[in-house]
């Protein structure tokens, strides 16, 4: 297969598409055939040579990827070959294919095209491990997101919406917000004009941002 290799650390003239060898998956991984990956800020740090990838990790870059499945290992049961997917990788998404684990990977939502399915996982998988699983974020209470027009910030603002939260973000320009709002949020203030506790306070009734 080809894959985008590091030829030595650097800038982006430091990466090749190069002829290498194909993954093979273990028993609990499936392979994927890439349609489309995603540009994360930690690809430039491991691509400058400041951030290697973990032991036993692809050396390609690519932390998420979409694609079909071509292949699955015997311990999964979830998927088959054929599914279009989407994965969170621990390296390897630059390529024509990637074994990921079974459990990585997710369904390419309803209305998302496969193509655009790619730079899911990593914001998804952070946000909701954060927000949902760590601080149980639930129907009624208030979330403050700053960077609120971030990768991270505009998934943010659309799942606790949906989840029923009321949101407050934080961004540095009118422009930033206006975008923020377009998303759903409830409170927009631009931190370099406002004191945004001041603001979040007087939002929430003196309490702040949590309703616990
Ligand atoms: N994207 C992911 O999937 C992912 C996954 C895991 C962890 N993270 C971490 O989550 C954080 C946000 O990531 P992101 O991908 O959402 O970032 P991003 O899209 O690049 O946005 C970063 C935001 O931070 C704010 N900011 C404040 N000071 C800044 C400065 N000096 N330079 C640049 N931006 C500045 C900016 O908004 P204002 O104008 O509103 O200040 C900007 O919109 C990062 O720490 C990242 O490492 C991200």
């Amino acid at each position: 297969m080809k894959a985008v290799v590091i030829t030595t650390a650097g800038g982006p003239e430091v990466l090749q598409l190069q002829q290498v060898n194909d993954p093979e998956i273990k028993d609990d991984e499936i392979l994927i055939k890439v349609e489309a990956t995603a540009l994360n800020r930690a690809d430039t740090f491991q691509r400058n040579g400041s951030y290697p990838p973990p032991k036993g990790a692809s050396p390609y870059l690519g932390l998420e990827c979409s694609g079909t499945i071509q292949a699955v290992g015997k311990d999964v049961s979830r998927w088959k070959v054929g599914d279009q997917v989407c994965a969170l990788l621990n390296g390897g998404g630059y390529a024509e294919k990637v074994a990921v684990h079974g459990g990585h990977v997710l369904p390419i939502p309803p209305g998302v095209s496969l193509k655009d399915a790619a730079g899911l996982p990593e914001v998804a998988c952070t946000v909701w491990s954060t927000v949902f699983m760590m601080s149980r974020l639930s129907a009624g209470e208030t979330f403050l997101v700053h960077g609120g027009s971030s990768g991270i910030g505009t998934f943010a603002i659309q799942i606790a919406k949906n989840k029923g939260a009321t949101v407050l973000v934080t961004a540095g320009s009118e422009e930033k917000l206006a975008f923020c709002k377009k998303l759903g949020a409830d409170v927009c203030i631009n931190y370099k004009r406002e004191d945004f506790v001041a603001r979040a306070k007087e939002e929430t009734g003196g309490k702040g941002w949590s309703s616990h």
